[in-house]
């Protein structure tokens, strides 16, 4: 079965450890030069593969990357130079897209504008897709650059400070981002420009599904433009536990964590995040994304990242990362600067990407071959009620939604007697947006109610789920009580 890299956690922690030593073995057969760390040479083990690079978005770094890795590869590229001179521009949908090339091309690589393209791409061809940008939602691939530089640099990940800057809403790289340094045990320092702050859906997900414990100004005394500190849990050891304990018997602080978390633990974090903040190891820096701004969101007090800052907060042996392209925000004085790993970070792309097509297009056994993924969440798609809450969502788009049924997750825990009922949240399976719905009904019965968190007592396939009451009224459902509600089957 082929395997697509739509978001970073379609690769596990030990699938990136064996690309990142593949980019290595890459790197030494083939060589780099000393300065740029451009690779040397070329070899043929992707003879007679076609990978096909379909950008309607601008790009740089990646485009050019991709393409230099495939044919460092030995193998071949067919590319749009301009969106507007491919069938979008006549009003071709994505999904009829990606099907022709996948009858000339044996990998997809894509970007694009909505959120969740990539996802649409892949449910439609049988070859494997990677997203190479999907609105504001994720880049995986720059985080494996990113990593990859940092395991070169720093060597380990773990215990790593990561202090973020800028436009961390807006900034697909930093989502992406955020998810791994969390998996692998960094503690992540966010310093958004105001209003830029990480999204709550991006925030939450840190605490409820990588068992971060986040503190803000509010817990602890924090610099003025921190606003959060994410401690991921897993390598914190559990202190002030008298010797002779055999047993730990635990709750969970928060009635939405999966995860049993010993209250007493905060301790141990106040101390892990003061350090942690201090000892800033790596400062990730992002651009406004002024091509997602709606309106006048922008902010005139963006974070600049040069030596003036550098110095002023004692970061002495801190390196400076950047996915690039650069504006105002990180200062050209860093460019000869030991601390700046910008430039390494880009060339890094080739023998990182060169690693991962290798992979997909199975040249290397780098991947663990997957059945159908299994979820531990419930999925939820109905043909009437429910859309997708973010205006961005492929989902939303006029052209795509003539063919796409929004489709989606239901992301609370399952209900257990010692948690107390929650609102149904669900997340949108293509841009992973997490939304509140208003109301629930059953389908059978064609009756309603907005007590939402009652969603787990209707059977799945009789469960309808709507934005809100209106929507329910609009669809000829009734209002009742949640006794009738949970009891009731048509
Ligand atoms: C980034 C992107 O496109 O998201 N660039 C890149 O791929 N290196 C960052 C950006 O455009 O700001």
């Amino acid at each position: 079965m082929n395997r697509s890299v739509i978001t970073i956690d379609d690769l596990t922690n030990d699938e990136i450890d064996r690309l990142f030593n593949l980019a290595d073995r890459y790197v030494s057969d083939l060589g780099e030069h000393p300065h740029s760390h451009r690779l040397l040479g070329k070899l043929d083990v992707a003879k007679g593969k076609i990978a096909s690079t379909l950008f309607f978005e601008p790009s740089t770094r990646t485009k050019f990357s991709f393409e230099a890795a495939m044919f460092r590869l030995g193998g071949d590229i067919l590319q749009t130079v301009d969106p507007r001179t491919n069938s979008s521009s006549k009003g071709e949908s994505l999904a009829d897209m990606v099907r022709v090339v996948q009858s000339y091309a044996d990998l997809v690589i894509l970007r694009h504008p909505r959120e969740g393209a990539a996802r649409v791409a892949a449910e439609y061809v049988d070859v494997p897709v990677i997203n190479a940008g999907d609105g504001s939602h994720e880049h995986p691939t720059q985080t494996l650059c990113d990593l990859y530089t940092l395991r070169r640099e720093r060597k380990s990940l773990t215990g790593l400070n990561v202090l973020l800057c800028g436009d961390l809403k807006n900034g697909r790289t930093v989502h992406s981002l955020v998810y791994a340094l969390a998996r692998f045990g960094a503690r992540i320092v966010t310093a958004p420009a105001k209003g830029l702050e990480l999204p709550p859906h991006v925030s939450d997900r840190l605490q409820s599904e990588y068992h971060c414990v986040a503190l803000t100004s509010k817990d602890i005394a924090l610099p003025d433009d921190v606003d959060m500190v994410f401690v991921p849990l897993r390598d914190e050891k559990i202190r002030g536990l008298p010797d002779n304990v055999d047993v730990l018997y635990v709750t969970p602080n928060q009635p939405h964590k999966l995860a049993l978390i010993p209250d007493f633990n905060l301790s141990v974090h106040f101390d892990t995040v003061t350090t942690a903040v201090k000892e800033i190891d790596v400062i990730y820096g992002t651009r406004l994304q002024t091509e997602r701004l709606a309106g006048n969101s922008g902010t005139g007090d963006y974070p600049v990242i040069d030596k003036a800052f550098l110095d002023k907060r004692g970061y002495t042996n801190a390196q400076v990362l950047h996915p690039l392209p650069r504006v105002k925000e990180l200062g050209y004085d860093l460019d000869k600067d030991p601390r700046g790993a910008y430039f390494k970070q880009t060339a890094y792309g080739v023998p990182v990407r060169m690693a991962l097509l290798a992979a997909l297009l199975q040249i290397e056994p780098v991947l663990e071959t997957r059945g159908s993924e299994t979820h531990y969440f419930r999925n939820y798609s109905c043909d009437d009620g429910l859309m997708c809450s973010n205006e961005r969502c492929i989902s939303r788009d006029e052209n795509e939604g003539k063919h796409l049924k929004p489709k989606f997750w239901i992301v609370n825990p399952a209900q257990q007697s010692f948690l107390p009922e929650m609102p149904l949240t669900v997340r949108c399976m293509y841009c992973e947006y997490d939304y509140k719905p208003s109301a629930i009904g059953r389908k059978s019965s064609r009756q309603y109610n907005v007590e939402t968190s009652l969603w787990d007592q209707i059977e799945s396939e009789d469960l309808v789920v709507f934005c809100d009451f209106a929507q329910a009224q609009h669809q000829g459902y009734n209002l009742v009580d949640p006794s009738v509600l949970t009891s009731a089957r048509g």
